[in-house]
């Protein structure tokens, strides 16, 4: 979707579909809908009159108009009560009405920037990463694609002084948007075309367009880091070799800081020897959802700007049973020397992390390691399918997170590391064991984790609920939602 930024009224706005927004307790229209409605002679008012629009978060209807406007099509979105009204309100209130005007055929959608309140810059972002996202399809495997696409998006700046503030709004929403979509393709494409060798291929790409330095390790590169942990898990498939990607973003300027990203990068996880059911196993696909999600954001640093060095990571590796396949009760050593009991083949996606997190640590010494992971079933036992968890050894770095995730509008929930439940994965004859019992589940994967990642504070989000989701929802179709992406760029832009 091509973003323009157009100054003019909203009625003159060449387009095929206008999209406006209307509050639920508004006792007037808005002014740029009021103008639009005596434009209509009114009709607007009747329409919204007549359907007892309630302007509901995600309600939407359109009416259509003659002569005499810029675009035949109307559409009017809900924006919600003024006490819900907030950034993802103009997300979810753009989703809707792009999606209503796409399936009406319009190709050019205008957009007005809508609500008050929050300042222009943050509705532009917002509303342009609402219709991006909202609009996601994929459709890559199918012969037939819907012809129905909203190839230009104008978003209308009534007064001329406002040009400058939404366009940097809208240009950040988009990249945000793009760095998601690009996590999604990768995410809904199947495990027998994103092997870890894909991977790489993407990383590559992302490093060339966006001028970044990638490093990419072979197995052999790996063995003679003793990354014992990784290649455990990896041992099980010969056919596909193993990636460790290594990609880093150096501002221009003097950097602010050090960050690592590191996503948990398993193509497919069918459990291995400890193999899953048939069930478990369906949509195993998105175990690299947290690798997504950091090429999503590596590609996002450079268009804007970013003023924080960043470096990512990403142990790509199937989790497959085979003759070659790691066994429970074997013993591997990660590249800290630590000794890792395999209590359960299936917990494998912390034996990656583990030599991804002692490979930041030792190579690049950053101030900051944060990792994504669609860690545990346990975390989408304790909080569903629509938030994610997130644990932390520095509980400033969380409340930053925190606050991030909550600009972004993605759902996130701090669980407590709690040093007792380390008992849980002693090992009679290793180090550690790579299982705990069933209780807790998502909080004995984190304390695992931390073990490996030093004195370096850390941040690990388990996104297994709601990297992959089996129902529509307000900013994109079932399926991959590219989760974490927009919640870490928020975190490392810092809000501008
Ligand atoms: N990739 C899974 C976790 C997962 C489960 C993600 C469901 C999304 C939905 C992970 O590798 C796994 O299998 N975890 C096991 C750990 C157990 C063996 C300790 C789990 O959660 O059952
Ligand atoms: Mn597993
Ligand atoms: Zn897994």
């Amino acid at each position: 979707m091509k973003i323009e930024i157009v100054a003019g009224t909203l009625g003159a706005v060449k387009a095929d579909a206008i999209v406006v927004g209307v509050a639920a307790d508004d006792k007037r229209m808005p002014p740029g809908l009021a103008a639009l409605d005596r434009q209509a002679g009114g009709r607007i008012a009747g329409v919204l009159a007549a359907e007892q629009f309630r302007a509901k978060p995600g309600a939407v209807t359109h009416l259509h108009v003659a002569d005499g406007f810029g675009a035949s099509r109307i559409v009017v979105t809900g924006l919600g009560t003024r006490k819900e009204f907030g950034a993802e309100m103009v997300r979810r209130a753009a989703a809707a009405g792009l999606r209503r005007a796409r399936d009406l055929g319009a190709r050019t959608v205008a957009l007005e920037v809508f609500g008050d309140r929050l300042p222009l810059r943050e509705r532009a972002h917002a509303a342009v990463e609402g219709a991006i996202l909202g609009t996601y399809v994929f459709d890559r495997y199918k012969r037939e694609k819907s012809d129905k696409v909203v190839e230009t998006l104008r978003v209308v700046a009534p007064d001329g002084k406002q040009t400058r503030e939404i366009t940097e709004g809208a240009r950040r929403g988009e990249i945000f948007a793009q760095g998601t979509w690009l996590a999604r393709d990768l995410i809904n494409a199947p495990a027998n075309d994103v092997t870890p060798t894909h991977v790489a291929e993407v990383a590559k790409q992302v490093a060339r367009e966006g001028k970044l330095k990638l490093k990419v390790l072979e197995r052999d590169d790996c063995a003679k880091l003793g990354m014992g942990a990784f290649l455990g898990v990896a041992q099980g498939s010969p056919e596909q070799p193993p990636k460790f990607i290594h990609l880093t973003y150096v501002p221009g300027g003097r950097a602010a800081k050090k960050v690592a990203v590191i996503g948990k990068g398993i193509t497919f996880d069918s459990g291995g020897l400890d193999l899953k059911s048939a069930d478990g196993m369906a949509r195993m696909k998105n175990d690299m959802s947290g690798a997504a999600a950091v090429l999503g954001i590596m590609q996002a640093l450079p268009k804007l700007g970013a003023k924080v060095e960043v470096h990512g990571f990403i142990a790509a590796t199937e989790n497959m049973p085979s003759g070659t396949a790691f066994r429970p009760g074997d013993i591997l050593r990660a590249m800290n020397g630590t000794t890792i009991e395999i209590g359960n083949t299936d917990a494998e996606g912390r034996l990656t992390l583990a030599d991804a997190l002692c490979y930041a640590a030792r190579f690049v010494e950053p101030h900051e390691m944060i990792d994504m992971a669609t860690l545990t079933g346990a975390c989408v036992v304790a909080l569903g399918p629509l938030c994610s968890g997130l644990m932390a050894s520095d509980q400033r770095l969380a409340d930053r997170l925190l606050a991030a995730a909550r600009g972004a509008g993605e759902r996130v929930w701090q669980l407590p590391l709690i040093d007792e439940y380390k008992e849980q994965f002693r090992s009679d004859v290793a180090d550690l064991n790579n299982t705990g019992g069933r209780n807790g589940g998502a909080i004995t994967a984190g304390l695992f984790l931390r073990e490996f990642a030093g004195d370096i504070p850390w941040a690990h989000f388990d996104i297994a609920g709601p990297a992959f989701i089996d129902k529509d929802s307000p900013l994109g179709p079932k399926g991959a939602t590219g989760v974490a992406v927009r919640t870490i760029l928020t975190y490392l832009t810092d809000g501008k």
